[in-house]
């Protein structure tokens, strides 16, 4: 593996980019002993592996448990009950016709419909979180308003309880620490804690959405699961959380790093200010820039070759596209944050089957977001030049970022 890749590192956290840069140029496909995957690191090659259907997210539907444990000793984590009870019937974590069935079933209840409907909430939650920090005069841009903005929006479109809402976001903060290979004993056992009581809460709650329907959707996928076998009371729950740690974490760290990016470019705060109607590109870009999720695997679904390299069934291939995303072949100018940037295909929300469903509502959080912050704080300042990022490879995020307004 070559030497400079240590991404649980401060030093990598505090910026990846120059080592992806290296990478890229000297390593574009590595193999490394000490996370037992092949990583990529080229925009061209992430973006045919996202598609490339010998490919995906999990073995179970090519492999039995006892191949995959002899593969996957190391992940003994899965093992653990109830996480990887909810683990298996994700969306996240399925394939082939189970995953066509679960991400047509959510697509059909987080439509357009849905997501226009929730934009007035969004407003109205924005304007509530800036009332809240209008008399100070410094604030943590994370914990003030990155934090409780995306989690009162999915609990708004869940339908989860005002009073319960406070269990959510550290429910989700102990789930999603297993995503990182760096975990402890006692973070497994968190998890598994946070997963049996939130899948505990959804279990009642969706027995009472059953009998009393509420335009939200727990209620909706209650309804399905009693409509038929379309979706099981696993899958009613295990959805639900993935919708919690997937639409949550990522809008926290792409609003942080984003700010900190409009900040750190003057001229292209200004030019936003000057001209709102950018706030679109300029939030694709925030997407590109500095990705809040630089990191996804895929596993061989069968013996293949790609570029050269050989891969056996059962092989993890380590996808950056944290790294994809300031390829200079595929972007010009890439390491130049620009608000206008258009086309820009990034890798953000990933690619192919998989590709983001809450990606519309991501979008709209974060634009109804940073146009009321600017126009409300056009003179927002950076306290710390240089914050300091969470250790990570999936999650690219800020510890705090501290503003003057
Ligand atoms: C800026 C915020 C977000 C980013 C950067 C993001 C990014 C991603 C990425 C990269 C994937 C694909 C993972 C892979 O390729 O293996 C994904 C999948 C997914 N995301 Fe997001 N996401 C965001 C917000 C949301 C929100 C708000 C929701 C829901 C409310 C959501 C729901 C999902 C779901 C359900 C999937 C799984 C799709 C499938 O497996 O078919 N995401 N997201």
């Amino acid at each position: 593996m070559p030497e400079l890749f240590h991404p649980y590192e401060q030093a990598f956290a505090a910026n990846p980019y120059p080592t992806y840069a290296r990478l890229r140029e000297q390593n574009p496909i590595f193999y490394s002993a000490e996370f037992g995957l092949t990583f990529f690191t080229r925009y061209r090659d992430i973006a045919n592996l996202l598609a490339d259907k010998r490919l995906g997210r999990t073995l179970s539907h090519v492999m039995s448990p006892e191949e995959k444990g002899e593969k996957h000793r190391q992940e003994n984590w899965q093992a653990m009950p109830a996480y990887s009870r909810f683990v298996r019937v994700n969306l996240l974590e399925t394939e082939g016709p189970d995953h066509v069935r679960l991400r047509r079933l959510l697509a059909k209840a987080i439509n357009a419909r849905l997501i226009g409907g929730l934009r007035g909430r969004i407003e109205l939650l924005v304007d509530e979180l800036l009332d809240g920090i209008a008399d100070h005069s410094e604030i943590d841009f994370i914990a003030d308003l990155a934090v409780p903005l995306p989690v009162h929006v999915i609990a708004e479109m869940l339908g989860w309880p005002v009073e319960e809402r406070h269990r959510l976001r550290p429910w989700s903060a102990d789930i999603v620490r297993l995503y990182e290979r760096d975990h402890s004993e006692e973070d497994v056992l968190r998890a598994e804690a946070a997963t049996q009581e939130f899948a505990g809460m959804l279990g009642e709650l969706a027995d009472r959405r059953r009998s009393d329907p509420k335009d939200d959707l727990i209620s909706a996928f209650a309804l399905l699961e009693s409509d038929g076998d379309t979706l099981s009371a696993d899958e009613l729950i295990a959805s639900c959380m993935m919708l919690l740690n997937a639409g949550h974490e990522a809008v926290v760290n792409s609003a942080g790093n984003g700010l900190l990016a409009l900040l750190r470019h003057p001229e292209q705060r200004q030019r936003l200010q000057r001209d709102p109607s950018m706030i679109t590109t300029a939030i694709e870009e925030m997407l590109r820039y500095d990705s809040p999720l630089q990191f996804f695997h895929r596993f061989a679904l069968a013996d293949m070759e790609y570029g050269g390299f050989e891969f056996r069934k059962g092989d993890t291939l380590g996808l950056l596209y944290g790294s994809a995303n300031r390829d200079p072949a595929a972007f010009e100018h890439a390491d130049t944050f620009d608000i206008a940037r258009d086309p820009n295909q990034h890798l953000a929300f990933g690619l192919g089957p998989h590709f983001c469903l809450g990606s519309p509502l991501a979008r709209l959080e974060l634009e109804i977001l940073f146009s009321k912050l600017l126009q409300r704080f056009p003179d927002i300042q950076l306290l710390d030049e240089q914050p300091r990022y969470r250790t990570g490879l999936v999650f690219r995020g800020l510890r705090q970022l501290p503003v003057r307004l």
